[in-house]
């Protein structure tokens, strides 16, 4: 399997049809924004303002998109690079009456070519370490307001004493998770003051992620039966989802919630 037969495969199980790509819920994305909308300079009734601007880095098929049109009246401008999950959220945000305000862009979030100070929230969800948490932080640093607010979701270790087939694990999948001190510190170092950090419920992994995710892969492994190369990429798809019910408590996506300092 080449590499673009691989995107495609990856590409079909993670479907623009599943209610969302990325660990997250409805409550997290709400209290981030109450935390995240206290923070600007007219507090919890910017949310009723028509000028509020989001901008969704990684927005996917855009769960969060539409919660957080519909906690506002903000127009928003949601970036992924794939544009079929961009097609499903017009599809979903025209069904629930909030298109008006949404507009997509299928760029790479690296270089997303909108204006600096443009923005007074920034919000991404499972995927601003597409770029890199730093360089995630810096280039959304340029792209808010001064005292600007900005959420964002990272896989962070839970606890010190992570269990070696745990960290074996993800010493592949992702070598670069740290813990939320460390992150903190790089946010602070990014020149941002931080609101608040939870960390997200296990259920946000299972709903609306994992459940439907594993209701793909048994799809795709009678789809696949006779192709040891697609079977292999599923089989380390469920392997991820096996991980986090093993270890549920020893990392999880943290919600950080920041302003820009200046
Ligand atoms: C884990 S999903 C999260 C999606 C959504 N925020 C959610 O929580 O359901 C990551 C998203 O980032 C997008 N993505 C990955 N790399 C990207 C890039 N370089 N530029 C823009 N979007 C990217 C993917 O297409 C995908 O929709």
């Amino acid at each position: 399997m080449n590499e673009q037969e691989l995107m495609g495969l990856i590409y079909e199980i993670f479907d623009p049809s599943m209610p969302r790509l990325g660990p997250g819920d409805r409550d997290s994305t709400k209290k981030a924004l109450g935390a995240a909308l206290a923070a600007l300079p007219d507090g919890v009734h910017a949310a009723a303002s028509t000028k509020l601007r989001i901008l969704d880095v990684g927005c996917g098929n855009g769960a969060q998109t539409l919660r957080l049109a519909g906690l506002t009246k903000a127009s928003i401008v949601a970036v992924d690079n794939h544009q079929p999950y961009l097609d499903e959220l017009q599809r979903r945000a025209e069904h629930e009456g909030v298109a008006h305000r949404v507009r997509t862009r299928c760029v790479d979030m690296a270089d997303m070519g909108l204006d600096e100070k443009s923005f007074e929230v920034i919000w991404s969800e499972g995927a601003l370490y597409r770029m890199g948490f730093r360089e995630g932080l810096e280039v959304c640093h340029r792209l808010l307001v001064p005292r600007g607010v900005m959420a964002v979701t990272e896989l962070t270790w839970l606890r010190p004493d992570v269990p070696a087939e745990c960290r074996d694990f993800f010493a592949s999948e992702y070598p670069v998770m740290t813990d939320t001190d460390t992150n903190v510190a790089t946010i602070k170092g990014c020149k941002y003051e931080m609101l608040s950090v939870f960390t997200l419920p296990s259920d946000a992994w299972i709903s609306d992620f994992y459940a439907p995710l594993e209701r793909r892969l048994s799809a795709m492994r009678e789809k696949y039966a006779s192709d040891p190369e697609r079977l292999a990429v599923v089989d380390s798809c469920q392997k991820e989802i096996d991980m986090y019910g093993k270890y549920s408590d020893a990392y999880g996506y943290v919600f950080y919630v920041m302003r820009r300092r200046g």
